[in-house]
């Protein structure tokens, strides 16, 4: 466990070496990236990132310099990077970005594909993580938060996914939530092939001004649940403002309040029309190192 929380630590120290993109209006971008890509010096206050966070990782202030190897990591930034073609091996099992026992992560503009196992696992009672800006393609299982069923502690979890691109190529976890909660939103769905969101263990999910592409042809349905519904513990997947097309669909269950984030003042952020996540995704990943500010 410590290896893995150390590997995520250093993650955080090989990132921030690109310029803005300067093509979209400010009109036009993310809450997020309206925070920081509209500053033209931006390479000489990097350090302005840290209060651009937003959802449950709130702000990551006061962590300047300071050493978190050895230590739970908390307060880390992971952007920029680009993780592919991941294989297991020994510490590892295979994922791109795994968080263990971690909490306030911020996971931005990072580009993840192909990798043996998943993408991107938030485990063993992380909690307050924001995922934003990714793009996640080519995978089969993308993004699992809570690691597995028996694990209580992650009845605690709270996650948000906000502006990511998934797709093309993705076939389920967009994500799968076991016992905590995820707010997802605005996030553009490029297809899928079992099902987008799902979960197990009574997760509360509130699906909010996403744009769904359903595939083609196979599984239309956006959700999927894992167990037996008991009554007493209903799954709150709850949709609002969503965008369905090609005939996608999404089966709502539970009580719609308990889908709420609650956010802090500090947490919550703006959510566009369900119509312009095209455009609120359109930089989602990696960012492109360039000489000049020219797109
Ligand atoms: C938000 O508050 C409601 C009402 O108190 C509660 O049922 C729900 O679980 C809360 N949401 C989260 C994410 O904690």
């Amino acid at each position: 466990m410590a290896v893995l929380s150390h590997f995520v630590v250093v993650l955080s120290f090989v990132s921030l070496s690109f310029f803005p993109n300067a093509c979209l209006a400010a009109s036009e971008m993310n809450a997020i990236d309206q925070c920081w890509k509209l500053n033209t010096i931006w390479r000489r206050s990097r350090q302005q990132l840290a209060t651009c966070s937003v959802g449950f990782a709130g702000k990551m202030a006061n962590n300047v310099g300071r050493d978190v190897i050895l230590y739970k990591a908390t307060d880390v930034i992971i952007h920029g990077l680009r993780i592919h073609h991941c294989k297991a091996h020994s510490q590892m099992d295979g994922d791109a970005i795994r968080l263990v026992s971690a909490s306030k992560v911020w996971i931005d503009h990072n580009t993840l594909f192909s990798c043996q196992d998943g993408l991107l696992d938030v485990t063993r009672g992380s909690t307050f993580v924001t995922v934003s800006n990714n793009w996640f393609r080519d995978q089969d299982k993308v993004m699992l938060l809570g690691h597995d069923d028996g694990f209580l502690r992650d009845k605690d979890m709270k996650v948000t996914v906000a502006f990511n691109h998934f797709g093309p190529n993705c076939n389920q976890r967009m994500p799968r939530v076991r016992h905590g909660y995820a707010h997802v939103t605005n996030n553009l769905y490029q297809g899928w092939e079992q099902y987008a969101i799902g979960g197990s263990m009574s997760p509360s999910i509130k699906s909010e001004s996403n744009y769904f592409i359903a595939p083609k042809s196979g599984k239309k349905e956006v959700t999927w649940r894992n167990g037996i519904y008991e009554k007493s513990k209903p799954w709150n997947f709850y949709s609002v403002g969503d965008l369905f097309t090609n005939g996608a669909s999404f089966f709502q269950s539970g009580r719609r309040g308990m889908a709420r984030p609650n956010y802090t003042k500090e947490q919550s952020f703006k959510v566009g029309d369900a119509k312009s996540v095209k455009t609120l995704t359109s930089s989602a990943g990696a960012l492109k190192c360039s000489r000049t500010l020219r797109c």
